[in-house]
């Protein structure tokens, strides 16, 4: 929920304020109060209001002055303030816009025009906020992309200087080579990924149709994860259908979608545990995938967005969390006209299940 807006009166007279304060009342707004500039300065300092309500005609300094000065200031410039004027002529106007004032408003102060601008300006100053949030969490995740793919290319250099260094062993040398491999992949998986999803989201992903066994692909992925797993001392237990069938997907995408959940289910699972990867065919031509786990479960605050870009839920010391696992399976998932979702599992865990329409063409 937004929080609670606050609203900042400046005005030398405390009659002005109560008038108000009357006049806002039931808006559900926090009202402060200040007499004079100085003490409006200083309130700034450590508060910021949504919405500033300020007097023209103040002694040591006219509104007009201030709202110069304030709106000169660009931590504050973002602010709306409205200009309260017993002046009413096209000059006194003009000149508060020419000072950086958002809106004014005439006195004697009409209830019903007070809250409509109050509304107006803190429209706009919610949108401001909103997409300042965005750009902070646009600023978060490429720092953190970027911190991503820093590792594995740092790893790559790392290996690259050694092996030029003379005198390296026949097996460190193929050791490095092959962590170069791996590092090199990690990349390229982290970098398609996000193409993948760019594309996804601008609509311009064709999808390239093909005839594929669930079996053989969900087995194949087991394969690729064998090794995660066993490092992990988690069992990955398939219940696959007969190898034969076959149903028209997207193969390059629904494989990473599966990539994706498997690699939940055994990053986020404790050592010891039970993975099952489910697949069958349903009668109408379509298919289901489950990923079943016995992991922490997902908390109920996380529930809502855990399909969003960059949710990453709890946080948990020593696993890479990007948060774009997910929210790709949801729009690749999505694109095949499908659709995914997660459930309990009990006593404990995570279902997550995909559903795969019959009628792909
Ligand atoms: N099987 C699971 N069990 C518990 N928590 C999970 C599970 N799958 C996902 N989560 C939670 O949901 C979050 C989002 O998952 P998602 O796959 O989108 O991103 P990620 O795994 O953090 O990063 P990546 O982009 O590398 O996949 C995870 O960070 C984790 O907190
Ligand atoms: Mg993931």
């Amino acid at each position: 929920m937004d929080k609670t807006p606050i609203i900042l009166i400046i005005d030398d007279e405390p009659d002005n304020f109560d008038v108000i304060d009357t006049l806002l009342a039931n808006e559900g707004y926090e009202l402060g109060y200040v007499s004079n500039f100085k003490q409006a300065f200083n309130l700034l300092k450590t508060s910021q209001p949504d919405v500033i309500l300020l007097d023209v005609m103040m002694p040591e300094m006219n509104g007009i002055e201030f709202c110069k000065l304030f709106k000169a200031n660009p931590q504050w410039s973002h602010i709306p303030v409205i200009m309260v004027t017993a002046l009413a002529s096209k000059d006194d106007l003009s000149q508060c816009l020419e000072a950086g004032a958002d809106d004014f408003i005439s006195k004697p102060v009409n209830g019903t025009e007070l809250r409509a601008r109050v509304r107006s300006m803190l429209r706009i100053k919610q949108q401001y906020d909103r997409i300042q949030t965005l750009l902070q969490l646009r600023e978060d995740m490429v720092n953190m992309i970027v911190h991503d793919l820093r590792n594995p290319l740092a790893g790559i250099l790392f290996s690259t200087a050694l092996l030029k260094k003379p005198g390296l062993s026949p097996e460190r040398q193929q050791k490095k080579i092959k962590q170069i491999e791996t590092s090199g992949s990690q990349l390229q998986v982290m970098i398609d990924s996000l193409l993948m999803m760019a594309k996804l989201e601008s609509g311009k992903m064709m999808l390239n149709f093909k005839t594929i066994d669930l079996a053989e692909l969900c087995t194949s992925v087991i394969q690729d994860f064998e090794l995660i797993a066993h490092q992990k001392n988690v069992t990955i237990v398939p219940d696959l259908p007969a190898p034969g069938a076959k149903i028209l997907v997207d193969a390059v995408l629904f494989r990473r979608v599966i990539d994706n959940l498997l690699s939940n289910a055994i990053k986020f699972s404790p050592s010891g545990s039970q993975i099952e990867l489910k697949a069958q065919y349903l009668d109408n031509g379509g298919a289901t995938v489950q990923v079943i786990d016995s992991g922490p479960g997902i908390s109920e605050n996380t529930r809502k967005t855990l399909f969003q870009k960059y949710e990453i839920g709890t946080i948990r010391e020593g696993i890479s969390q990007i948060g774009l696992g997910l929210a790709f399976c949801k729009m690749a998932i999505e694109a095949h006209g499908g659709h995914i979702f997660r459930e309990d599992n009990h006593p404990q865990g995570s279902i997550f299940t995909l559903n795969l329409p019959g009628n792909i063409s």
